[in-house]
């Protein structure tokens, strides 16, 4: 299988790069490298293509002779899509468009995308099933629904197998603090720094959190059992309060004292989380498997060794 990973110089993409690799699918990766990064490449036997996915020509050039698209490049998170709704809308929507396009022009049949739990809004039910009204908050939502929108239309009108796999929160190996980061990274830089870990809200809101070995299973699973078009959620199928994943954060670090801090609850923020992983179980055999204890300690593992490389 010949494989092109958009994307695949990020958290996500690397990760799943090298799963795909020790699968033996041969990889080509097409990332801008505008969050991405070189060293989550380094020594992995790929063809890396650096360019833009709004780049047609070029995304016409990566998608020749590939059996199956990973599309995961985008501009990522609520909060920057508040602050650039228009570079969020061109990279996520626009994006997409350019890649169907190519995709088709390749015969290539089969593309797995990467959506978010983003695309639900308010959460009205738990645990959320794919039905769930969507009704996002954010122009990074509208974004990554549309795109799920373009993929299934196009998919429907060319012969082409989509697959939209919504990820929860996704944590694990590669995953750098950043301004816009998730909370696990910032937990992480925090306590390396002998920083208290700033809790908003009384901690007791829940969360979905999902390995990204999981994650890079579920991409996996869907490129390779055969199934038709669809979206899928893809979470751990459980949640923690944000209290617990401080308390198993610090237990990782051999820390026994709390250092919290608590502050106002953000606006907007909902309080209960927990994907329903139901379909993605019974049509792909989806069966996330790390512990997120366990998932921890090899989170922090890696996040010392990094800043120690970055240092
Ligand atoms: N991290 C999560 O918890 C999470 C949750 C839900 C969905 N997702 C989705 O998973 C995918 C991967 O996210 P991630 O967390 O690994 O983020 P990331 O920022 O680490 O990865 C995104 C990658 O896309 C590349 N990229 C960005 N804009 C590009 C462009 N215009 N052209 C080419 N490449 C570009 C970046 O350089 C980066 O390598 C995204 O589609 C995101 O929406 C992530």
């Amino acid at each position: 299988m010949r494989a092109l990973v958009t994307g695949g110089a990020g958290f996500i993409g690397s990760n799943l790069v090298q799963f795909l690799l020790y699968k033996g699918v041969e990889v080509r990766v097409l990332d801008n490298l505008s969050t991405g990064y070189r060293i989550n490449l380094q020594h992995l036997p790929i063809d890396l293509v650096e360019g833009d996915i709004r780049d047609q020509d070029l995304v016409q050039q990566a998608c020749r002779n590939i059996d199956i698209i990973f599309h995961l490049a985008a501009s990522v998170g609520n909060l920057k899509s508040l602050n650039n709704p228009v570079e969020d809308a061109q990279v996520n929507i626009l994006g997409m468009v350019n890649l169907v396009e190519a995709a088709r022009k390749n015969q290539v049949c089969n593309i797995i995308y990467s959506s978010s739990a983003a695309i639900f809004g308010e959460l009205l039910t738990m645990p959320i099933d794919e039905n769930h009204p969507q009704n996002p908050n954010s122009p990074y939502g509208v974004s990554k629904l549309a795109a799920e929108k373009y993929l299934l239309c196009f998919a429907k009108l060319h012969g082409i197998t989509a697959s939209c796999l919504r990820y929860f929160n996704v944590y694990g190996l590669n995953q750098r603090y950043d301004a816009y980061g998730n909370v696990i990274p910032i937990f992480a830089q925090r306590l390396i720094t002998g920083a208290p870990l700033t809790i908003y809200g009384d901690g007791a809101q829940t969360r979905d959190f999902v390995h990204v070995k999981d994650v890079a299973m579920a991409n996996y699973l869907a490129a390779t059992i055969p199934h038709t078009s669809g979206v899928y959620n893809i979470g751990s199928g459980t949640s923690i309060t944000i209290n617990e994943l401080a308390h198993f954060i610090q237990e990782s670090c051999g820390i026994t004292a709390s250092a919290v801090e608590y502050a106002p609850p953000r606006p907007g923020e909902v309080r209960h989380c927990r994907a329903g992983i139901g379909k993605a179980r019974s049509i792909l055999g989806f069966n996330p498997d790390t512990n997120i204890q366990d998932g921890l300690n090899s989170y922090m593992r890696w996040f010392k060794t990094s800043m120690q490389i970055a240092a």
